[in-house]
């Protein structure tokens, strides 16, 4: 049952992958060979799982974690579903995660040092400032069943950083929705899609790739697609950072496997380490719900709208001299898809565009531009590039 489901969804993602690939090609190509993504905000599987397995997997997402469990020192959140939920699991979120650090005599980017129990303690170098702590407090706690009593009444736990630390920024939470069909896109699919940008533009718009460790492969490096900085390239790396990370829950994956702080810790690590019956950890079963996400849908009677359709007009206009990256994908799409009307294919695109910040241009350009490449229905046909006027902006990773 199992394997059967997996060919399915490997076929399924193939069409997809293909479909990118001819995108990224040069003018000329056509296709009738793309599949569109199941899209739909709608609790169900897109067909890599069953539905009980899914609603299991899903069931681990929303889990809110406690001390027992491993949650902190310090930690962002309970749960997965707390900043991945709007509307429904898996999705965003208004929560944002402080990141801070300054830059060094070179002018390299350094993450900040954070002190914790009145100064007494250090994190050097992490940029990431979990915003809250299990500590100071009392508490009876389950650790595997049984009850304990934690006693750290006195104990500050809570991140502080100095102001030396110019550097500070906020960072939204991501969509993670349909984000199996970004993990199968072929390393070499997103490097074509970036030289033949930079070639059929003349160099004005160049993609910029970056390779990052995939932590289950034995951080052998692969592209990066998941992130606002592309730091991951596989959902199961990203599960096992965020675990730990956003949550404090230690888990099998290296250099994930130990908190970042042993203040106030009482759970021994990695903090997950139990199998259930399916063999499955909870990164494992993380990793297995976002595989099995639709892709967020279209909004289509907005698509159509007049102010859809003049937004879209706009937008063509006026981007390109304000992040050309950014333009260039939608463009992109646009050009590259032939089976809605040309203006609301452009609208429905260009509005994970909502991020403009132009340092995010290379992740719009490898991540969203897969991802809103799937709202449009079948193939591509006929791109046929030309160059933007506006000026390119170096993105800095
Ligand atoms: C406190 C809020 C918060 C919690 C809790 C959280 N995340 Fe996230 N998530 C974020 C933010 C913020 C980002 C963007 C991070 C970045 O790139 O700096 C993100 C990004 C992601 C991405 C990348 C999505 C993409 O398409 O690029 C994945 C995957 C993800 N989270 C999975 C998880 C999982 C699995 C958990 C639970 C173990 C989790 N997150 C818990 C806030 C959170």
């Amino acid at each position: 049952m199992w394997a059967k489901k997996a060919i399915l969804y490997v076929c399924l993602l193939t069409g997809v992958a293909m479909a990118l690939a001819l995108a990224g090609q040069s003018s000329g190509q056509s296709s009738t060979t793309a599949t569109e993504a199941p899209s739909g905000y709608d609790n169900q599987p897109n067909g890599l799982t069953d539905l009980a397995s899914f609603n299991m997997d899903r069931g681990q997402f929303e889990q809110t974690e406690f001390i027992g469990d491993g949650l902190g020192p310090i930690f962002n959140a309970q749960s997965c579903r707390e900043c991945h939920q709007n509307p429904v699991t898996g999705s965003t979120s208004q929560i944002k995660e402080l990141r801070a650090g300054h830059q060094d005599a070179f002018g390299n980017f350094v993450g900040a040092t954070a002190t914790l129990a009145d100064g007494t303690v250090t994190i050097t170098n992490r940029s990431l400032i979990n915003q809250r702590a299990i500590c100071p407090a009392v508490d009876t706690i389950t650790v595997n069943g049984v009850s304990q009593t934690y006693n750290f009444p006195q104990t500050q736990g809570q991140e502080r950083i100095s102001t030396a630390e110019t550097i500070r920024a906020f960072r939204m939470s991501l969509n993670t929705l349909g984000d199996g069909f970004i993990e199968s896109i072929a390393d070499q699919t997103l490097l074509n899609l970036a030289s033949s940008q930079c070639s059929n533009t003349g160099g004005l718009i160049c993609g910029e790739t970056v390779r990052v460790p995939v932590l289950e492969a034995s951080g052998a490096l692969a592209v990066g697609r998941f992130g606002w900085k592309n730091q991951h390239a596989s959902l199961l790396s990203f599960s096992s950072d965020a675990y730990l990370n956003e949550m404090g829950v230690s888990n099998r994956l290296p250099p994930n496997n130990v908190d970042v702080t042993r203040i106030c810790d009482v759970i021994p690590d990695p903090n997950n380490n139990t199998t259930d019956s399916q063999g499955l950890q909870d990164i494992d079963r993380f990793a297995r719900f976002m595989r099995a996400t639709k892709v967020p849908p279209r909004d289509t009677a907005l698509a159509i709208s007049s102010d859809g359709v003049a937004g879209a007009s706009l937008f063509q206009t006026q981007e390109p001299s304000s992040c050309p990256l950014l333009s260039a994908t939608c463009w992109f799409i646009h050009t590259a898809t032939s089976s809605c009307t040309t203006s609301a294919r452009v609208t429905a695109s260009c509005k994970p565009a909502v991020r403009k910040q132009p340092q995010n241009c290379a992740r719009l350009l490898f991540g969203e531009y897969a991802r809103a490449r799937n709202c449009c229905t079948t193939a591509a046909q006929t791109p046929s590039l030309t160059p933007f006027n506006g000026t390119a902006t170096k993105h800095n990773p």
